[in-house]
């Protein structure tokens, strides 16, 4: 078996009410580096420090209990769950976390309501339009006020103005108290963040909270 360094001497701090885009070229290692602050991928040195816990020290299921107390996440595709209504996957986080289902429905409806959505709340996930999908992956990621968001490209199958509302909804919650990191390859959706990283072969080339300006990074430097 072959042994391949995927991320590589990462250093990266991220404090509250910040919001961060990482950037960079497909498999520079954005995805490993989002599933390794949530705990789904252990990295093989160094340590991470995420909701007042050090990773190492977990087992499995704590880090997936800490994953369901403290973040909310949206994935490439638009993580729904297929046996579930629309509205039913909105209000899942909500019951998560004790809300009653009977509750966590209304809320969910009158969530995916607000973003006019409200004619798809009982049709199933592939029953309407990646747009649609993405959407609602991105309001069940943030209805349970969870602190730490993690967003894998969450305006992918949007088009600028579905986008916009993504990255203002994502905007408001870290404007709330919590704190987010999510991936683009869009500079549009990286205007809304506090802080651009750019990531290449698995490190950071540069990062607009240490150094070097937005404008050099959206330029695409990467040195
Ligand atoms: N589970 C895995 N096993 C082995 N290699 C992986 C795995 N996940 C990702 N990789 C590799 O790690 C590199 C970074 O992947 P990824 O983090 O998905 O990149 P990005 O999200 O920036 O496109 C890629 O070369 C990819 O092939
Ligand atoms: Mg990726």
């Amino acid at each position: 078996m072959t042994t391949r360094v995927i991320l590589d001497s990462v250093d990266l701090s991220v404090t509250r009410g910040e919001l961060v885009a990482i950037m960079g070229p497909s498999g520079a290692g954005k995805s490993t580096l989002l599933n390794i602050i949530s705990g789904i991928t252990t990295p093989d040195s160094g340590h991470v420090f995420v909701a007042q816990t050090y990773l190492r020290g977990t087992t499995a299921t704590e880090r997936a209990a800490l994953r369901r107390s403290s973040f909310g996440t949206v994935h490439q595709r638009g993580n729904l769950i297929e046996a579930l209504t629309m509205e039913e996957n909105v209000a899942l986080p909500l019951e998560l976390n004790g809300e009653r289902p009977r509750r966590a429905c209304q809320q969910a409806r009158l969530l995916l309501t607000d973003q006019g959505l409200g004619d798809v709340c009982e049709l199933f996930p592939h029953q309407v339009s990646g747009g649609q999908r993405q959407l609602a992956a991105v309001l069940a990621a943030l209805s349970s006020h969870r602190d730490i968001i993690l967003a894998d490209e969450p305006t992918g199958a949007l088009d600028s103005a579905a986008g916009d509302e993504v990255m203002r909804l994502i905007r408001a919650h870290i404007d709330a108290g919590a704190t987010g990191l999510f991936v683009t390859h869009d500079a549009r959706d990286a205007a809304w963040a506090d802080r651009v990283i750019y990531l290449k072969d698995g490190t950071i080339t540069s990062d607009t909270g240490t150094s070097m300006s937005t404008a050099t990074l959206l330029g695409g430097e990467t040195r």
